[in-house]
């Protein structure tokens, strides 16, 4: 028997991992099952995204390896978007870096900062690849639970001392993942003093920094001062134009952070595809008015579901940002039976909120990735199970 390494027998495993199994056997069995786990929407990527691509891949200096350089005009336009979006001056080659989706560069900073007993500060419920990462990188989790009375909030003074002496890197996401829930100025204005009081790296995950409804804009962690001393920003194409399987995301920060994330990077992957990184410099000048054509689209879909979520009986908030709806589940309904029978018995994929962590208790995750019609169908089928637990 092959003895695999302590780390990934220390990896929780991978939420609802079984689910695309179970899917593929309710849809043989002719179910119509309507998906609403991913955060992956089904509309389509920009014109000008898939218009650049076609062109690019057809240029042969694009099929060469990308290096860690990359395409310097997807750096520059990356640069100018922060500059313009939210008056975030970053040099594009020293101060950013292309990455293969945030994923992957989130994952990997964890290995240039990490070593064995030093903690990583982890939200639960949330994005599973801030655990993942530490354990990987041979750091410790400290998960953190955030509560709807907190307002989801991970608030740094609540930890303990002798857990924040060893504290290396905390991973902060808003607008927030499953939970949707924003961070005020203030609360991140404290958290960057007190991380830059004790040495502390934030990894500021913000992929839905332009999936917001109802007038609120989502900031840049560099708009707050002093973030520049203690923060990594990650930006993604995924979720804002569309393009999850196009992998093109990036991080920003000082240099020597940017360097050493480099670093690591150098010796496990070797550049996102220049094609797709032509794409990205295509789009992102008109990043703001693209944007705000989906966001549309999100929007009429959250406002059609709620109402009718409502009426079956959830009791869920309406969520400012994001494409997901957290729902609360009465006393004593465990997330994964619920999330089970929602897709055995309803044929509706939804995430439990255990699946984001123990934290995430309680709760379930809808992503507004199908149509309206189907995601009232959703509602109603879902309002069913309800009513049978
Ligand atoms: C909070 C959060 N961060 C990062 C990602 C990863 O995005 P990407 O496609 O850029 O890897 C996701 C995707 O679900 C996410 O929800």
């Amino acid at each position: 028997m092959t003895k695999l390494s302590k780390r990934l027998a220390a990896l929780p495993s991978y939420p609802m991992a079984e689910i695309p199994a179970i899917k593929r056997r309710l849809l043989a069995q002719g179910v119509d099952v309507i998906d609403l786990g991913a955060g992956d929407a089904d509309f389509a990527p920009p014109a000008v995204a898939v218009d650049t691509l076609a062109r690019a891949v057809r240029d042969p200096a694009m099929s060469r390896y990308p290096f860690q350089l990359g395409l310097p005009v997807f750096r520059e336009a990356a640069a100018a978007y922060l500059r313009r979006r939210f008056g975030a001056r970053f040099d594009p080659f020293s101060e950013l870096h292309p990455l293969i989706g945030s994923k992957e560069g989130i994952a990997h900073l964890a290995m240039a900062l990490l070593d064995a007993g030093d903690v990583a500060i982890v939200p639960e419920p949330g994005y599973a690849v801030y655990e993942g990462g530490t354990v990987l990188a041979g750091g410790e989790p400290y998960r953190y639970p955030l509560t709807p009375g907190a307002g989801f909030l991970l608030e740094m003074s609540d930890l303990p001392a002798d857990v924040v002496r060893r504290t290396k890197l905390v991973y902060l996401n808003y607008p927030n993942n499953p939970t949707a829930a924003v961070a005020p100025r203030d609360y991140l204005a404290r958290t960057v003093e007190f991380c830059r009081r004790h040495g502390i790296v934030i990894a500021y995950d913000n992929p839905y920094c332009e999936i917001t409804f109802d007038g609120y804009v989502a900031p840049s962690i560099f708009e707050i001062p002093g973030a520049r001393e203690v923060a990594v920003e990650f930006h993604s194409l995924s979720k804002t134009f569309c393009m999850t399987g196009w992998r093109l995301a990036w991080a920003v920060a000082r240099p020597e952070l940017i360097a050493a994330l480099g670093r690591v990077k150098n010796y496990v992957d070797t550049g996102a595809f220049l094609a797709v990184q032509a794409a990205g410099a295509a789009v992102l000048p008109q990043a703001e008015e693209l944007a705000r054509e989906y966001v549309a689209r999100f929007q009429e879909r959250r406002d059609a579901l709620l109402p009718v979520l409502r009426a079956q009986g959830f009791e869920p908030e309406t969520p400012g940002a994001t494409m997901y709806v957290w729902v609360p589940l009465p006393d004593g309904v465990a997330s994964a039976a619920f999330a089970r029978r929602a897709l055995e018995d309803a044929g509706v994929v939804t995430l439990p909120g255990s699946g984001f962590g123990a934290g995430g208790e309680g709760f379930f995750r809808l992503a507004l990735t199908v149509d309206t019609p189907r995601l009232v169908e959703a509602a109603e089928r879902l309002g069913k199970v309800l009513s049978t637990v």
